[in-house]
């Protein structure tokens, strides 16, 4: 990252782009994990060591379970290996096929879930102003061959639960929920994770809370939650007895002892979320071309993502721009989700003109930049992140010029 020349003399401030040393001497990343007591987690790994019993649906597996689906209000939750099994599974469980209507804004699992399993995922247009699917768009989509709808809770905030259930209840369609951004958010004064007919969580490292990797299954359905629990153990009923087809969808007890080691520091989490948030709503405050998203304060939300829209024209420097200046400075800013589900494969391919249906989608994937955030960082970091974003756009033009010159070496970052 910092392999920009130095030139010898510069009369510019110190940008890492100018010529000037990076300011972080180790990279900063978007999601590095929130990190619970180690002592405690020590001693939850003990306890699984002296026990010997390692995986297949043990006590901190169980017990995480528990404590998740009590969080969030809701009857059933098997954890996972992961999200993206977690959503797999729940989608052949609920007998989803032919096709579903998905966000294209969203992580690939999302699709590629569908896609797995020779499901064909109708890539969905979004509502610029929540960034989540637009139900309109999404009713537009629905064919004969449309079995269901998931809809992803963007950066936490709840998609339109309601107008989506009422579209999927009046079409006969099953409506699930990819809530991998959403844990401890709420909609309506509900935690989300109770919707549709399932939610799925993911526990992955970068997630507000995680499990080194994971995910669940969250729903009220009981027959649903015995599905999917058969599913992820191979189809085991007991043992020598397979009733099902299944997979390999396990979490393992040192998974779990993680997951209950940082819900224990959920809210220190939530904190330190919160302080970033307001500390770069401050620092970037005033900035024209730039704007932080809102999250409602009357709902229960997490914080987990500083998401950032750049206006180019009034910025006059462009969100890869800018994302190239702050990567030279070890700053590891992130262009989320670009350049969208539709264009990444196999579904260019499949449908090489699903841009010109997504419009919103293609212009949000080119104007959001997300910041680092997490307990790692804090008000010192985030000073610094914001000085040379603000450094940066006073000097746009010898910036600009930098920036085509080191074209080649920034070649990761820009477009
Ligand atoms: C919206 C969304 N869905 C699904 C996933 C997949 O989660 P996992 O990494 O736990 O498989 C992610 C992960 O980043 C995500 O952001």
């Amino acid at each position: 990252m910092s392999t920009i020349q130095k030139p010898s003399t510069h009369p510019l401030p110190a940008l890492a782009i100018l010529g000037g040393a990076p300011a972080f001497s180790e990279l900063l990343h978007v999601g590095r994990p929130n990190l619970g007591s180690r002592e405690k987690l020590h001693q939850r790994v003990n306890r699984i060591l002296d026990r010997k019993w390692l995986t297949n649906n043990g006590p901190m597996v169980r017990e995480f379970e528990q404590k998740i689906a009590n969080f969030v209000g809701v009857k059933h939750c098997i954890a996972m290996c992961n999200a993206t099994v977690a959503l797999e599974i729940a989608i052949r469980a609920a007998g989803l096929r032919g096709e579903v209507i998905v966000p294209s804004y969203t992580f690939i699992a999302t699709a590629h879930a569908l896609q797995w399993q020779e499901i064909t995922p109708v890539f969905c247009d979004l509502d610029p102003l929540t960034h989540n699917l637009d139900p309109a768009k999404a009713e537009a989509l629905i064919t004969p061959r449309t079995t269901g709808v998931i809809g992803v809770h963007v950066w936490g905030r709840p998609c339109p639960i309601d107008e989506l259930t009422a579209l999927c209840h009046e079409r006969k369609l099953t409506l699930m929920f990819d809530a991998a951004h959403a844990l401890g958010c709420s909609y309506k004064g509900r935690m989300i994770g109770g919707f549709g007919l399932a939610e799925i969580l993911s526990f992955h490292a970068t997630k507000f809370l995680n499990t080194f990797e994971g995910g669940a299954v969250l729903t009220n359905d009981a027959e649903l939650a015995k599905k999917i629990r058969l599913m992820k153990n191979f189809g085991f009923a007991g043992y020598d007895n397979v009733i099902y087809i299944g997979t390999n969808g396990k979490m393992t007890e040192v998974c779990a002892a993680m997951g209950l080691t940082n819900l224990e520091s959920l809210d220190e989490f939530l904190a330190a979320n919160q302080r970033n948030y307001h500390c770069y709503q401050a620092c970037l405050q005033g900035m024209d071309g730039l704007s932080l998203i809102q999250y409602d304060a009357g709902e229960r939300c997490n914080y987990q993502y500083i998401v950032v829209e750049v206006d180019e024209r009034r910025l006059g420097l462009s969100r890869d721009q800018l994302v190239a200046t702050l990567y030279v400075e070890n700053v590891l800013a992130r262009k989320y989700f670009w350049p969208g589900c539709h264009r990444m494969q196999p579904y260019g391919s499949y449908f090489p003109h699903a841009g010109l249906l997504l419009p919103e989608t293609e212009k949000l994937g080119a104007r959001i930049i997300v910041l680092p955030t997490g307990t790692a960082i804090g008000p010192a970091e985030i000073n610094t992140i914001c000085r040379i974003i603000r450094t940066a756009v006073a000097h746009r033009e010898a910036v600009c010029e930098a920036l085509a010159t080191h074209a080649p070496v920034l070649r990761p970052v820009l477009p």
